[in-house]
């Protein structure tokens, strides 16, 4: 398809005769072939632009044909006008350049098609779709990760990393605006079907401030961020980092030893003026094994081992796989899992025999466990991310490598037949099953966003216990997680999807 000549209205009245003759610009860029799109643009200054662009030699299209390689818009909402594009559906549209209009109006002052960088180019921010499927609307992010599909595959991890080193240095200084903040920016990127590959992509994004945004051009230009280097180079965060990493050890904890001036784990380990509980005493003992990852195969294990340790002495128990394995990640800091019964009270004694039977085996490294605080008359509770009351224990096991089909997940070049692992047991009463469930499945994110979007949105508090509409003034029973996010008039999301 040829430009259309600009003819001129036939008049009656004899003019001076050049007027009357037809003028077609002089084409000097054959391989180019424009379409401007109207929207936003507004038809007006789409004719002046056409006029303009062909008076310097450019083609440019009055539809958008398969023949068009450069799409111009004025249009900032990427999302939008790729929606559109879409439904026009040109075959050849995987081939085009879809361009801002900083683009034609640098070709414009040139006099020429300059070279098209990515600062030029506006990215589709939706996914690709199968051919022949029909156009969907566009799924527009939400700023809640309840709203959201987070699976284990994470398209920008390049992104993620540098915002969680960026959050967890905020978090040592106290810091807690920016610390959350950079937290949300990563989990919204998580749950992209896309890589970020240029900063116009995240413009309809939530969730990303000025600082976050900085931070992704820094990495989309020099492929790293200076600012995250210099953290990760920086002794307070190394030192805290490291700290932290031993079972048992928290900030305030690591801070302190900080302070001191302990640099390393020679340096508490020599100091006798610091004294360790129980639980830091197993975290160094065990450290090796415990800062590696649980495999999938180690979990499975893990649940055959405490499955049989449960129903021997009570064949009706319920025992369900929690946490990160739930949510399908291949690896875990932990195993997490629920134990509970039918008879409600019952659950109350499942721990502690679960605990004496594992000591029994002879498996039993490390056990903290906590009796039940939970008192459904104390509810609601108004205390945002409180520890929840239910009976639970923090231990440790021996896992055997004969007992993990594949083999243990070790260190190379160990060659111990076992390895310690760590293991979070929790027994809710079983009418508040669905709530710990939910609760314990995670991710923290996504746990967070829940209980932001239930308190904010829907005026109703949300913890592991309960679910309590304050409009109404009642408790919002559940025997299962749909139950839950129905009352929130949520969209139900599967566990693997929840790696907010
Ligand atoms: N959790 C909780 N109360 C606790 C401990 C944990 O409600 N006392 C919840 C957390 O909010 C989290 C889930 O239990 O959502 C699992 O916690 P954790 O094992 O720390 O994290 P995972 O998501 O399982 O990640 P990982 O694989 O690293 O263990
Ligand atoms: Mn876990
Ligand atoms: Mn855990």
């Amino acid at each position: 398809m040829f430009h259309t000549p600009i003819v001129p209205r036939v008049r009656k009245r004899s003019k001076p005769a050049e007027a009357d003759v037809p003028r077609r610009d002089e084409v000097k860029f054959e391989d180019v072939r424009l379409y401007l799109v109207e929207r936003k643009m507004g038809r007006s200054r789409r004719s002046f632009l056409t006029q303009l662009a062909r008076s310097k030699g450019f083609i440019v299209e009055d539809i958008l044909s398969d023949e068009v390689t450069h799409v111009v818009s004025e249009d900032s909402q990427a999302s939008s006008l790729w929606k559109w594009l879409k439904e026009c559906a040109p075959k050849n549209l995987p081939n085009m350049l879809v361009l801002d209009i900083s683009w034609f109006t640098d070709s414009m002052r040139e006099g020429r098609p300059v070279a098209v960088e990515t600062r030029h180019c506006i990215q589709d921010t939706l996914p690709t779709l199968p051919e022949d499927s029909p156009p969907t609307p566009v799924a527009s992010v939400s700023p809640y990760a309840c709203q959201r599909r987070t699976t284990t595959e994470n398209n920008n991890k390049i992104f993620t990393d540098a915002f969680e080193v960026l959050a967890e240095s905020y978090e040592f200084n106290e810091i807690e605006g920016p610390c959350l903040a950079f937290r949300r920016a990563a989990s919204v990127l998580k749950s992209l079907p896309w890589a970020v590959q240029c900063l116009g992509a995240t413009q309809d994004l939530p969730c990303l401030g000025e600082h976050t945004k900085a931070v992704i051009e820094e990495i989309l230009q020099y492929g790293r961020s200076f600012e995250v280097e210099k953290i990760l180079s920086d002794e307070r965060y190394r030192t805290l980092k490291l700290f932290t990493s031993v079972f048992g050890v928290g900030p305030k904890t690591s801070e302190k030893w900080y302070r001191r001036g302990l640099r390393s784990f020679s340096d508490i380990l020599a100091d006798p003026s610091i004294h360790l509980n129980r639980m830091q005493q197993s975290g160094f003992l065990h450290y090796g094994d415990i800062s590696r990852a649980v495999s999938k195969a180690e979990a499975r294990a893990l649940k055959n081992i405490i499955d049989e340790a449960v129903h021997v002495i009570t064949p009706d128990a319920i025992l369900a796989l929690t946490g990160g394995f739930r949510r399908e990640k291949e690896f875990g800091h932990d195993v997490d899992f629920i134990v509970t019964t039918p008879e409600l009270g019952k659950e109350e004694s499942l721990l502690p025999i679960i605990i004496n039977r594992l000591k029994k085996q002879g498996i039993l490294l490390y056990s903290d466990y906590q009796a039940s605080t939970f008192d459904m008359s104390k509810l609601p509770c108004h205390r945002f991310e409180a520890m929840d009351h239910f009976a639970k224990c923090f231990l440790i096991l021996r896992l055997e490598g004969s007992q993990v089909e594949g083999g243990l997940h070790r260190a190379e070049g160990d060659s111990r037949g076992w390895r310690a692992v760590r293991v979070d047991l929790v027994s809710p009463p079983m009418d508040r099953y669905a709530f710990a469930l939910l609760g314990w499945t995670g991710s923290r994110q996504f746990e967070r966003d829940l209980r932001r979007f239930a308190q904010v949105e829907r005026r109703m508090l949300l913890d592991n216990h309960a679910l309590y509409d304050k409009t109404k003034k009642e408790f919002l029973a559940a025997t299962t997680e749909k139950d839950i996010f129905a009352h929130l008039g949520l969209e139900y999301i599967e566990p693997w999807q929840r790696n907010a």
